[in-house]
């Protein structure tokens, strides 16, 4: 175990060693409002596995901060409802575990970086007394070894000077330092999963591929699973091992990366890596996907990106595409697969 200090029973299928570290199966998240039912996630699954790297891709609205927060259990419950689908940890049901034993994995086993974190830093603590917090109440640590832990963090997240640093406020730090923070904050107790929801996005260019350098060797120090969730694919492609990308709350494309970015298999994956700012191409118009993403309340019929696909054809008005197998480790929820690889391995 990694964490022996901190959690001592192992989950039942903890040993078996054939399920991956962490599969969401199948999921679903509805909303109840007053304009009706916003069925978030329709059926979403994927996995990841120890030091493995899974980038979750789509546009704004696509599911994929409801999806991690299912994972972590935080989905406000109601209006949130989950009415199918299993989150396994080690193979055992999260969705379905005692109040009590979730909580002894969230923020533990599972961490989180949230999408707002450089606003979730308190202002009127000191940066040490936050990142030691996390000793001070989960491990009952005193004042004193949970400040020099503090340090230790800051330092394995790269802030230098750390051991002057330590109590200085979060006003004194730069945009990507105090996100360095906030992921000293996440990975404070070792966790075997890690989910960074949108780390970069209020980051500068040269700041965002920092932090996802660090994200990298962090994940390659303590061997995470790491689930990096972005509408930017520029910045994941170094990093991410495989990709999920969503669209109106379904997985319509997975892929390794190497698969994924050299020849996509679905529509909106190729709009969407068609939309990448590229250095070698300055000066060229940039192509975005046309028309918006689909209104959850109001989905197209057959494939909700049909209204925007430039391979549309009678049948994907009326027949929703299953998740077709494209090979072993890809799949693609688009009738027209076949095609939309061809064009892109020329
Ligand atoms: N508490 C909520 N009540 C109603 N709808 C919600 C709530 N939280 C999220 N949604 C809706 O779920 C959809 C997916 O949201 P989200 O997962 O945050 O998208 P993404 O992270 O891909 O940008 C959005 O349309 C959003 O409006
Ligand atoms: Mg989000």
């Amino acid at each position: 175990m990694k964490n022996p200090s901190v959690d001592t029973h192992l989950l039942p299928a903890e040993r078996a060693g054939d399920e991956p570290l962490l599969a969401v199966d199948n999921l679903h998240v509805e909303f109840q409002t007053r304009q009706g039912v916003v069925r978030a996630v329709n059926g979403v699954s994927y996995s990841v596995d120890a030091g493995e790297t899974l980038a979750v891709l789509g546009e704004s609205g696509s599911g994929k901060s409801v999806t991690a927060q299912a994972i972590m259990g935080i989905l406000d419950m109601p209006p949130a409802r989950i009415p199918k689908g299993e989150v396994r940890f080690h193979g055992t049901d999260l969705l379905t575990m005692p109040d009590d034993a979730r909580g002894q994995i969230r923020g533990r086993r599972i961490a989180m970086i949230f999408q707002d974190a450089l606003s979730a830093l308190n202002p009127v603590f000191t940066v040490g007394w936050q990142i030691g917090e996390m000793f001070r109440v989960h491990q009952g640590m005193s004042k004193r070894d949970a400040r020099r832990k503090a340090v230790e963090l800051m330092d394995r997240v790269r802030i230098p000077g750390a051991k002057s640093r330590v109590d200085d406020f979060p006003h004194q730090f730069s945009g990507g330092m105090r996100q360095r923070i906030m992921i000293a904050m996440a990975i404070a107790l070792d966790p075997e999963i890690l989910i960074a929801d949108e780390p970069t996005t209020a980051l500068d260019v040269t700041v965002q591929a920092q932090i996802m350098g660090l994200l990298a060797e962090l994940q390659q120090e303590s061997d995470m699973g790491l689930i990096l969730i972005t509408h930017d694919l520029g910045v994941v492609a170094d990093v991410a091992d495989k990709i999920a990308v969503m669209y109106g709350g379904r997985i319509v494309e997975n892929a390794s990366v190497f698969d994924g970015y050299r020849a996509p298999a679905h529509p909106y994956t190729k709009g969407l890596l068609e939309s990448i700012p590229r250095v070698d191409l300055k000066g060229q118009e940039l192509y975005a996907i046309k028309g918006m993403p689909p209104n959850l309340l109001d989905m197209p019929t057959g494939c909700a990106f049909h209204p925007r696909c430039p391979y549309r054809k009678e049948n994907c008005v009326t027949d929703a595409p299953p998740l077709y197998t494209v090979s072993d480790t890809r799949g693609s929820a688009c009738h027209y697969w076949r095609e939309v690889l061809d064009d892109g391995s020329n």
